[in-house]
């Protein structure tokens, strides 16, 4: 199976909530793979593992496709049955994909050699609108379209709309909604959320099914700072408040994640 989270405004969670959903099924016992297409690889900070970014320069996504690299040499281990790829530079990946029509080919058949390796495959895209994007937009089987609730998050949920639209995307993949950030002691998210439920209705044809939203928890900020995440077995080393935080995260989390096929 394929995933990816996608928005076109940025900082709406998508690498958050896909490294939770990666950890959560490895934790499980699947073989979970992570590529970071966004060449900034937060998706490795959030496991404590920026090292592993910057360790080398000839171990990138971009060296496997060129077969200047194996595919051990791309793969880094993060936890327990649970891998990431690096991307060096995206826009220079979209350029070539957009200019060589063989390059797509080979960029195609080397997503779909490592779907062959593993049980789950994430994509973290970055927030732009790219023909690498493109590309894995249309490989994966689902995208969950993250919303962030408030006013410029509604927005960007309209505009990553009309991008699958104008860009020619199959608008049928998006199997998902989910509201990210809501606060019950707050009105903006509330009302957001309203207006993205009447936004849904009018201009998505095939159902889709809007998810739990996800809490607004500065927790969250704080256990990636540390590099843990909320499936992680131990966390010996963190206080005891943050140990119940990630306590409640990790059911929160486990509730959503159940909720997607
Ligand atoms: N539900 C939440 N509650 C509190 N903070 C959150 C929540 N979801 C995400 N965040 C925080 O918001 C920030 C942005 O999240 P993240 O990097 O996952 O977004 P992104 O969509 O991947 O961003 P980009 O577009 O830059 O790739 C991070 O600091 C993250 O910890
Ligand atoms: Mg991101």
């Amino acid at each position: 199976m394929k995933y990816t989270y996608f928005c076109k405004k940025g900082g709406v969670g998508k690498t958050t909530i896909t490294g939770e959903h990666a950890s959560y099924l490895a934790s499980l016992g699947k073989k979970v793979l992570m590529v970071s297409v966004d060449d900034q690889n937060s998706i490795f900070e959030m496991f404590g593992k920026s090292p592993l970014v910057f360790e080398r320069e000839d171990n990138y996504l971009e060296h496997y496709i060129a077969k200047l690299a194996t595919l051990e040499d791309i793969l880094h281990p993060i936890r327990p049955n649970l891998y990431a790829i690096k991307t060096l530079n995206t826009d220079m990946l979209s350029k070539k994909l957009t200019l060589e029509r063989p390059f797509e080919k080979q960029f195609l058949s080397v997503l779909k050699s490592l779907e062959a390796e593993f049980d789950y495959v994430f994509f973290d895209l970055p927030p732009s609108s790219n023909r690498t994007s493109e590309i894995v937009l249309d490989f994966v089987d689902t995208v969950i379209l993250i919303v962030e609730l408030n006013k410029l998050g509604v927005n960007g949920f309209f505009n990553t709309l009309q991008y699958f639209v104008d860009a020619g995307l199959n608008s049928e993949k998006i199997r998902y909604i989910l509201p990210n950030g809501f606060s019950k002691n707050k009105s903006v998210p509330s009302v957001a959320l309203e207006e993205l439920n009447g936004m849904i209705k009018e201009h998505l044809e095939t159902p889709v099914t809007v998810l739990s939203c996800m809490p607004e928890k500065s927790s969250i900020q704080s256990l990636q700072a540390k590099g843990v995440s909320v499936f992680d077995k131990r966390g010996n080393h963190l206080s005891s408040y943050e140990r119940s935080q990630k306590a409640i995260l990790k059911e929160t989390m486990t509730q959503l994640y159940d909720q997607i096929q």
